[in-house]
């Protein structure tokens, strides 16, 4: 690929919650097609790291590229300034599945695709059931379109959840521990599902405990804390042989990684 601009670049990223300074200068590039883990202790900042990345939360200061585009403008004191109308199209470029789902309860499987498409990006009723079916059928969900999150299992809203990112056409996939809230088996399909977005060559950060499947997706390994990228490197360098003392805690913390 002849273009070596990372998708997007993060320099300096900053956010607190009242005292409490979450993070503290992130420097990030991911370049297209690259599937980076971030991993931590719990409170690192990890979710919170991803949702500075769509702007579902505002950083307080530092710069965001999206495919070589800054974000925002230079406001006051240095922070920068973001209208709402600027955004709306980014938090579509760089779609977020999260832990607890968040379906609406009201809507079918295909309502809850299609509400993106339609709402969103006003595309025609028609247009967006073809392109929700289409989305749902790349999840393995055809056939429960017409079901209602309550009939779904865990696995299968995740999927839903997945479908209707997709829906969206995102250039960047954020996952925050999309298996957490899942019973131990149906953790599988959804990392199924994962995996198969990855041999897809989609770009994806991913916040997860599973170190196994981080090892085998991963492009690259992350660890966070303090408020910062402690190490990072490929899956080999962070999983199998992390220089930082915390990291090696943290992995062998995580006793059902066996490599
Ligand atoms: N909206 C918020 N308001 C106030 N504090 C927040 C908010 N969101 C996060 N925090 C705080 O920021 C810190 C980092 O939270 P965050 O959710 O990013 O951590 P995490 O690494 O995702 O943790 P976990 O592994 O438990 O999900 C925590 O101390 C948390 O209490
Ligand atoms: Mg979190």
């Amino acid at each position: 690929m002849a273009d070596h601009r990372p998708l997007l670049r993060v320099r300096a990223l900053a956010k607190r919650f009242g005292d409490n300074q979450v993070l503290r200068g992130i420097d990030l590039d991911v370049a297209r097609g690259e599937r980076v883990a971030v991993l931590g202790a719990s409170g690192s900042g990890k979710s919170t790291l991803l949702r500075c990345l769509n702007f579902m939360e505002i950083p307080d200061a530092g710069t965001l590229e999206l495919d070589g585009v800054a974000l925002g403008r230079a406001g006051a004191g240095g922070a920068r300034e973001y209208r709402e109308a600027e955004l709306v199209p980014v938090r579509q470029r760089v779609g977020m599945v999260f832990q607890q789902f968040n379906l609406f309860p009201h809507m079918t499987a295909l309502g809850n695709v299609m509400e993106g498409p339609r709402v969103v990006r006003r595309m025609p009723e028609a247009e967006a059931r073809g392109r929700a079916l289409a989305e749902l059928a790349r999840v393995g969900l055809a056939e429960k379109a017409d079901a209602y999150p309550a009939h779904l299992s865990g696995g299968q809203k995740q999927r839903v959840a997945i479908a209707r990112a997709l829906a969206m056409d995102p250039e960047v996939l954020l996952f925050d521990e999309p298996t957490s809230s899942l019973d131990p088996e149906l953790v599988g399909e959804v990392l199924g599902t994962i995996q198969s977005l990855a041999r897809e060559g989609r770009t994806m950060l991913l916040v997860t405990h599973e170190l196994g499947f981080a090892y085998h997706v991963a492009t690259r390994v992350l660890f966070l804390a303090d408020g910062r990228i402690l190490e990072q490197g490929t899956p080999d360098e962070v999983l199998k042989a992390p220089r930082e003392q915390r990291t090696r805690a943290f992995i062998a913390r995580h006793q059902e990684f066996r490599l």
